[in-house]
């Protein structure tokens, strides 16, 4: 699916003097840029930060993935574009309004702590919109099965209501009664060819029972010694013999029954669904953007130190600028002398291993980031 919006991402120490760069400069200066507020985490050793960036890294890809799935699962299901509503507002004024919630996440636990409980909560939902789909999506077969039944044409559709027992030679120890469905401009095929398809039919025994559009169907009365034969005949003249039909009072209750629940039941987990997948979308979202907010964070001190200063913006584009990658370019060129500067300042060990588990490694802290 096509991203409504894309951003980059990008964390700067605040003495590099870059936000009227952004301004003017990125782009012919034409991207908005957007400040990103971050907050002061409570930082551990230098040891947690690495491994906080590896599962960070991780996280902020899962729970991307889970969110174009969602995005994915509600055009699906309503056939429509989604609205993407986060919290209440359009999702993209949410994320350029973001700020990280306080009551919900305090910011006096540990990185550690935090990275955990909003990963579970979102991973939580997560399984749940997946369960709620397979659901949905078994619910709907059997509503689809059912309505072919009820529905079809006569070469697929159920009997039970078309063919009568007077019908059907029901008694007899020699003789026999098969229903055959024959395609419109087969017709006249069947009609030269039935009688002699195989021995023992019975002369001018096809009867008309019912046609549709596409079908009429027959019956036509033989010795039961030859109904397999005629099956596989009728077969190879291409029109369609109804073995699996057997009167049956019961069956045909039942089939009422089968249509009318698994039509409500298909209405009811899509409903369930859909609630549950625009819940999750916008919690999904939310958590991403939190854990995004602390992915900034640790990959900005491991890159610039401490103390904490540095200055994190959204450069926006909009689903028809193709600037994007040339704007990535040229920031790299303006800032890319941060990676060589932060090479010397830090353990050079911490930048070869961040560079492996971190595969949007940038000499500098740059993603990019696309909302589908
Ligand atoms: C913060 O989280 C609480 C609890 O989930 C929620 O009710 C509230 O709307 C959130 N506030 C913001 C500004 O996101
Ligand atoms: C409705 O569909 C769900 C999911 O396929 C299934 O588990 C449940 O048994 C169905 N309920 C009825 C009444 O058919």
């Amino acid at each position: 699916m096509d991203p409504i919006a894309s951003y980059l991402i990008v964390s700067l120490p605040q003495s590099a003097d870059s936000r009227g760069w952004l301004e003017q400069s990125l782009n012919g200066g034409k991207s908005p840029i957007i400040p990103f507020k971050l907050d002061e985490f409570q930082i551990g050793t230098l040891d947690s930060l690495v491994q906080e960036s590896e599962e960070l890294s991780k996280l902020d890809q899962q729970l991307g993935s889970s969110v174009s799935k969602i995005v994915d699962i509600l055009s699906s299901v309503t056939e429509t574009s989604p609205t993407r509503s986060v919290l209440g507002k359009p999702v993209l004024n949410y994320i350029e309004s973001f700020s990280w919630n306080t009551s919900k996440y305090r910011l006096d636990k540990p990185i550690k702590q935090l990275i955990s409980v909003i990963a579970n909560e979102a991973i939580t939902l997560d399984n749940d919109v997946r369960a709620s789909y397979q659901g949905y999506q078994t619910a709907k077969s059997n509503y689809v099965a059912a309505d072919r039944k009820k529905n079809g044409d006569l070469s697929i559709k159920s009997l039970h209501d078309i063919v009568k027992p007077e019908q059907f030679v029901l008694d007899s120890d020699h003789l026999t009664t098969v229903l055959i469905a024959v395609p419109k401009n087969l017709i006249s095929d069947f009609q030269h060819s039935y009688e002699t398809l195989t021995d023992f039919v019975i002369p001018r025994s096809a009867t008309v029972v019912a046609t549709d559009s596409e079908y009429t169907l027959y019956t036509v009365a033989l010795f039961k010694k030859y109904q397999q034969e005629f099956i596989t005949g009728a077969r190879e003249h291409k029109w369609h013999p109804r073995t699996d039909f057997v009167y049956s009072e019961e069956v045909l209750n039942n089939l009422r029954k089968e249509f009318d629940l698994t039509r409500a039941n298909e209405s009811k987990t899509k409903n369930d669904l859909l609630r549950l997948a625009k819940t999750a979308y916008s919690d999904i979202l939310a958590a991403w953007f939190h854990i995004k907010a602390i992915r900034i964070y640790v990959e900005s001190i491991l890159r610039y130190g401490l103390p904490p200063k540095f200055d994190c913006s959204l450069v926006k584009f909009d689903k028809t600028n193709k600037n994007l990658a040339k704007s990535k370019k040229e920031l790299i060129e303006k800032f890319g002398y941060l990676g060589g500067e932060a090479f010397d300042k830090n353990n050079a060990n911490l930048h070869e291993y961040a560079s492996l588990v971190d595969t949007d490694y940038e000499p500098f802290v740059l993603y990019e980031v696309d909302i589908v």
